[in-house]
């Protein structure tokens, strides 16, 4: 589906979308991305929120309904999956999104695998090639990218964001808000600190504490990693 939607709609129109399930909130490259995978996996999709920036929402391949005070308004029943790259904005958007006890639905693309005995929290999204092997577990909105995986037993928590092409290995735990950059690799029995990001390319083989960047092979600390306040 592609729209050029660019402006809110009607109540009635509103009212009539109502028993649709999801919103995707967000209007960036990454929320385009989050609604290609719910057309993707066949998950009906009302459209996107945000603010109203028209040359973002001509792209969307949804609707663009308005900007997030229009899920106050949507029937209980509509669910949400935050189309944001950055965790810590995640946790600020789902804190507001969930506030009236709304459920964030999760997406898994259809050429992304799940192993066995692996748990998804709330409002995950799983982009192509993504493969948790077995005994996975994901906390509420953890995104994992393309070509992302994640082996048995590992551990990822909320808000946590791996990108494309990185690689979490077995039994290691990735804390809440953390991010994984494009084709880096977590090795073994490793534990990332909460709201830590770790480099593009950069391979970890000891613990990374909270709030840093580490980068380089093997991975080291550049610096704090002091987390944007909107
Ligand atoms: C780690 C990262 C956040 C650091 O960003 P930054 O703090 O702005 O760092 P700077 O660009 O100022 O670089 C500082 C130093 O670290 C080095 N550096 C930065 N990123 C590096 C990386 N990934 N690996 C190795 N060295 C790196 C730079 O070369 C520079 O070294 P120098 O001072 O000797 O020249 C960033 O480089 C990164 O890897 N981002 C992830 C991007 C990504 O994966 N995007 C995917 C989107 S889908």
């Amino acid at each position: 589906m592609t729209t050029t939607e660019v402006t809110p709609l009607p109540a009635g129109t509103r009212a009539a979308l109502a028993n649709s399930s999801m919103v995707v909130l967000g209007t960036s490259g990454h929320a385009r991305e989050v609604a290609w995978i719910a057309e993707q996996a066949g998950r009906p999709l009302l459209g996107c929120l945000g603010p109203h920036r028209p040359a973002e929402a001509a792209r969307l391949p949804a609707t663009w309904l308005g900007d997030d005070e229009w899920l106050d308004t949507a029937h209980p029943t509509v669910q949400f999956v935050i189309g944001v790259g950055d965790g810590e904005a995640r946790a600020r958007i789902d804190f507001l999104a969930s506030r009236n006890g709304r459920r964030a639905g999760s997406l898994v693309s259809p050429a992304a695998t799940v192993g066995a005995r692996c748990e998804l929290g709330d409002g995950s999204v799983l982009w192509p090639g993504a493969i948790l092997t077995t005994d996975v577990r994901l906390g509420r909105h953890v995104h994992v990218g393309t070509g992302a995986t994640v082996s048995h037993d590992a551990e990822i928590g909320d808000f946590a964001t791996l990108l494309p092409g990185s690689r979490v290995a077995g039994s290691s735990r990735v804390g809440q808000g953390a991010t994984i950059a494009a084709g880096a690799t977590v090795v073994n029995n490793i534990s990332i600190g909460a709201g830590a990001m770790v480099g593009a390319g950069a391979v970890v083989v000891h613990d990374v504490p909270e709030n840093v960047v580490v980068v380089g092979v093997p991975a080291r600390i550049l610096r704090p990693h002091h987390r944007e306040t909107h």
